[in-house]
C-alpha cells in the first residue's frame, strides 16, 4: 500500500472544495496534517489506497457512508454541559421569565449543531428547573429540536447515555443526581428531560423549511468554521425560521456583526444574546 503520510497539492485542493461544499467547513492553507491524521484510519479500514481514490468516491457520493464518514472525521464535536454558562443563565434568568410574562404558551427551541446531545439536554434541564421554580409557568409544553449534520453524533445524542468523565464536564453533582440515572458504569438522561428533545439530521447549508418555526435558536460553536458568506446565509435563513421576536444564542467567540441585520444585540449582566427585530 502506498504511503498515506502525504497528500498532493491537487488532492488537498479537492479535499478542501469537498468539505466547503458539503458541510461549509473552511479548511485553511497548510492543514494537510489534519487530513492525514484524521483520514489514515478511515483509509485503512475502507482499504482505500490513495487520497485521490477517496476523493473520487466522496465527490460522486458513492458509497454514501464514506462521504458521511469523511464529514464526521473532519468536523469538531467538542461540547459540554452548560457550556460557557452564560447562555443558560440568560435562558433561566431572562428568556424563560420574559416568555412567561409575555404569556407565551408554546415554546419551540432549536439546538442547531447539537453534537452528542449535551446542549439540547442542558436546555431541557434549564426548562425543568424553571418549571420547578415557577409552577405557574405555562412553558411546560416546551419542545427542543436538536439537529446536526453528523449521523454518528445524533446516534450518541439519542442514546442519552454518558460516562462519568463526560458528565464531569460542566455538570454539578446535584444535577447529575437529579437528572440522570445510573446504569452500570454509565449515566442516562431521565425521561422527563429526554421527552422534550427530538433529533433530526440537518445540514445547516440546506433548507430549514421542514423544521417549522422557533422561539429560540442555539447556533453555537459551528459558525466559526464557515466563510463570511455562509455565516450570513445561515443567520438570515435562521431569521426566517423564527417566530416574531425570537431569540438567538451564538457561541462565546461568535458574532452576527457584519453578517446579518435581522437581529438586535442584547447586552445583559449575564452576557450577550440576540433577538429578532420586530
Ligand atoms: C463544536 S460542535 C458544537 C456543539 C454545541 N453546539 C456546543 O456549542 O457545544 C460543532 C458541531 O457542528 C456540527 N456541524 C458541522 N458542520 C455542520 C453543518 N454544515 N450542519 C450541521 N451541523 C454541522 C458538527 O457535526 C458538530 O457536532
Amino acid at each position: 500500500m502506498p504511503t498515506l503520510n502525504a497528500i498532493t497539492t491537487a488532492d488537498y485542493q479537492r479535499f478542501k472544495n469537498f468539505l466547503e461544499q458539503s458541510c461549509g467547513i473552511l479548511l485553511g492553507e497548510g492543514k494537510d496534517y489534519l487530513i492525514v491524521s484524521r483520514m489514515t484510519k478511515l483509509l485503512r479500514e475502507e482499504q482505500i489506497s490513495s487520497y485521490s481514490e477517496l476523493l473520487t468516491a466522496i465527490e460522486r457520493g458513492h458509497p454514501r457512508h464514506l462521504r458521511d464518514a469523511v464529514i464526521d472525521a473532519m468536523t469538531t464535536n467538542e461540547t459540554s454541559w452548560f457550556r460557557d454558562q452564560s447562555p443558560f443563565e440568560i435562558l433561566a434568568k431572562e428568556v424563560l421569565p420574559t416568555m412567561d410574562s409575555e404569556g407565551k404558551l408554546q415554546c419551540r427551541i432549536w439546538s442547531s449543531a447539537c453534537s452528542s446531545g449535551q446542549e439540547p439536554y442542558t436546555v431541557s434541564i434549564a426548562v425543568s428547573e424553571h418549571l420547578a421554580s415557577f409552577p405557574a409557568s405555562r412553558l411546560a409544553d416546551t419542545q427542543i429540536m436538536a439537529t446536526d449534520i453528523s449521523a454518528s453524533m445524533l446516534l450518541e445524542a439519542e442514546q442519552a447515555t454518558y460516562d462519568e468523565g463526560i458528565l464531569g464536564r460542566g455538570l454539578s453533582v446535584a444535577r447529575k443526581q437529579q437528572f440522570f440515572r445510573q446504569v452500570d458504569d454509565h449515566w442516562t438522561v431521565v425521561d422527563d428531560i429526554k421527552r422534550r428533545v427530538s433529533f433530526k439530521q440537518q445540514n445547516l447549508l440546506m433548507n430549514y423549511g421542514s423544521l417549522g418555526k422557533f422561539d429560540l435558536i442555539f447556533c453555537r460553536n459551528v459558525l466559526i468554521y464557515f466563510s463570511p458568506e455562509r455565516k450570513s446565509d445561515i443567520l438570515n435563513r435562521m431569521a426566517q425560521a423564527m417566530n416574531p421576536r425570537a431569540y438567538l444564542f451564538l457561541g462565546a467567540s461568535e458574532t452576527i456583526t457584519g453578517y446579518s441585520d435581522a437581529f438586535e444585540m442584547i447586552r445583559s449582566p449575564h452576557g450577550v444574546y440576540y433577538r429578532l427585530k420586530s
